[in-house]
Order: structure tokens, then sequence, then C-alpha cells
């Protein structure tokens, strides 16, 4: 069975039933998160922009001032529009540098190599397209230099935080001591302005749920009904926890290809994805408990948002 199917089957067996959220990310997938980042009420990427728009200067001179020479790992890069006013203050300083982003699609690279070196004069990118612990084990042989990884736009609270001392554990086992990691964190709020980031108005959010039931039966040949169900995000304050799922509305079978068939009962939910909110102190906890030491702090205006520079001990 291949691994798609085979984890969509686990996960539709499950109970709970859940479904991964890398599978989000069909070209109909991509486009819909565009569309979420640009809704008014999802705040993540305005706020870290505005962190690296106001601060990346002060980034810049955060990173030279404990290495000298290095160079600049972006794990997910996509567009790079948040970490380029970050290269450009590195370029700016003149900093001997190259860019290696690393994204699961090619086409990401393949653009980003050939306009980036076009709109930031002298910098010096090497795309690497694969997975991100496979592209940072055959860097070690690219660049025998420090390295400044950067892991923007909370992917992280997309592990569940029971994975995440594990992930930051197998990152750090790329990096050597003094190496520098940036991470995007969101941070807790007002649980109302969490859930509506969410929730949006325009249900562009809701699409891009019921687009991996879409996917599913694409792919696969499935018959899920996508009227069939509803999508619910739900926040909870104490554990940081947005949790999106789609709740089935009727008793309902559905065929998933050739892998069998899975019943839904009236209110049963699919756990969709996890975006988890932190405070800044849990962010230092989790540097300390995975060989990392916190090192600066970037938030922006509203405090919503926090950047956290950590140092490789
Ligand atoms: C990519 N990731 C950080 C987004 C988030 O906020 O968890 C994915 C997303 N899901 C719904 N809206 C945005």
């Amino acid at each position: 069975m291949d691994e798609f199917l085979k984890e969509i089957w686990a996960g539709l067996t499950a109970n709970p039933k859940y479904l991964p959220s890398k599978y989000f990310y069909d070209k109909t997938g991509d486009e819909l998160f565009v569309q979420i980042m640009d809704c008014p009420e999802y705040y993540l990427t305005r706020c870290e922009l505005e962190i690296f728009t106001k601060q990346g200067g002060d980034m810049a001179i955060a990173i030279q001032d404990r290495l000298k020479t290095f160079d600049v790992v972006e794990l997910g890069a996509g567009d790079c529009t948040k970490s380029k006013h970050l290269l450009k203050a590195l370029l700016a300083q003149d900093t001997d540098f190259t860019y290696y982003p690393i994204d699961i699609s090619a086409n990401v690279i393949s653009n980003l190599e050939e306009q980036l070196p076009q709109e930031l004069q002298g910098l010096k990118v090497q795309g690497l397209n694969g997975e991100y612990f496979a592209m940072l084990e055959s860097l070690g042989t690219l660049s025998a230099r420090n390295k400044v990884v950067l892991f923007l736009g909370s992917n992280i609270g997309n592990i569940p935080i029971d994975d995440t001392t594990g992930f930051l554990k197998q990152l750090g086992s790329y990096l050597a001591p003094g190496d520098l990691l940036l991470t995007g964190f969101d941070l807790k709020k007002d649980p109302a302005v969490i859930l509506a980031a969410y929730n949006d108005k325009g249900g562009i959010t809701r699409r891009f749920n019921l687009n991996l039931l879409q996917r599913i039966n694409d792919t696969f040949g499935a018959d899920l009904n996508l009227a069939q169900f509803e999508h619910l995000p739900v926040y909870d304050e104490q554990t940081g926890a947005c949790k999106s799922y789609l709740v089935s509305n009727k008793d309902q079978q559905s065929h998933i290809g050739n892998a069998g068939s899975v019943t839904f009962g009236a209110g049963e939910r699919i756990l969709m994805e996890i975006s988890q909110k932190y405070t800044a102190a849990q962010t230092d906890a989790f540097a300390i408990a995975t060989g990392f030491a916190p090192t600066a702090y970037f938030t922006d205006s509203k405090g919503w948002f926090l950047d956290a520079l950590w140092t490789v001990v």
C-alpha cells in the first residue's frame, strides 16, 4: 500500500479518527494556504512579517555577534518573504554566506534559485529539494561552516507537543556547538483571536480542511461526501492546543478506494490539525531540554508572535 494511503487508512480507522495535516498541501491546498495568510483573521503571518521587517537588522547583528562565518539554512522556505529581510540585512553588512533553502516542493526551490539572486544582489543560493532531515544530512557534505537555521511560520506548532522534544533533539543532531536556530512560535493570547484565525468568515480554512477529503477522493477514487462534514476549530486555553476537526453531520459510510470502507457516526470527529500555542517560558524550557540555550527574543508590537533565537550548546 502506498505511504499516503497507509497513513490515511490508519487515521480513518483509528479511534478517535485523525488525518495527517502534512497532506493538506497539494496544489489546491497550497493555493488555499496562500489565501489563508491573506485573511484578516489570520494574524500569524502579518505578525512575523512585522518582526522581520522591523527587526531584520537586529537579528543580523545578534547573529554576527555570535558567529564570524556561517551559512543560513531555512526549513520549509516557501517564497521566503520574511527571511528575505534578514538576508538583506546580512548582505548589507558584507557577510560572506550561502543561503540554503530546504523545501519539499521542487518548484519552490527552482523559483528561489532563479529569482532571489536577482532580487538580492550578491546573494549565493543553493536550494535543497527534499525532507528536512535528509537535506540537513546532505548539507553536512556541502558546508563545513557554522549554521544559522530558520524554522519560521509557526510550523513547529503543527508538530504535536509530545513530539516536539524529539523533533528538536533530532534537529540538533545535525548541528554543531555554536550553531544558531531561529524558530517562529505563535504565543498564547485571547482565545477568541486564536479561534477566529482558524475559522475565518470567508470560509477559506474550512475549504482548506475539506480539501484533504477531496484529495483522498481524487487520489484513491474514494467517495467521502464533503457536504456531510462540518469544520470545527477548538482551542484549549490550558494546553495551548488549537485543534481543527471535521465533524460528520450524520451516520454515514465511505469507501476509501481498494483499502475498504469506513463508517462515521453522527457527530464523530476527525482530528485534522494541531496548531500549538506557547508561552515564551515554555519555548525556553523546550530549548533547555533539547540542547539549546535561549539567546534572544524577537516579538511583534502586539506581543502575539515570537521568533526565538537559540544557540546549540
Ligand atoms: C502552516 N501552519 C503553521 C498553519 C497553522 O497556523 O497551523 C497551517 C494552517 N492551518 C489552518 N490555517 C493555517
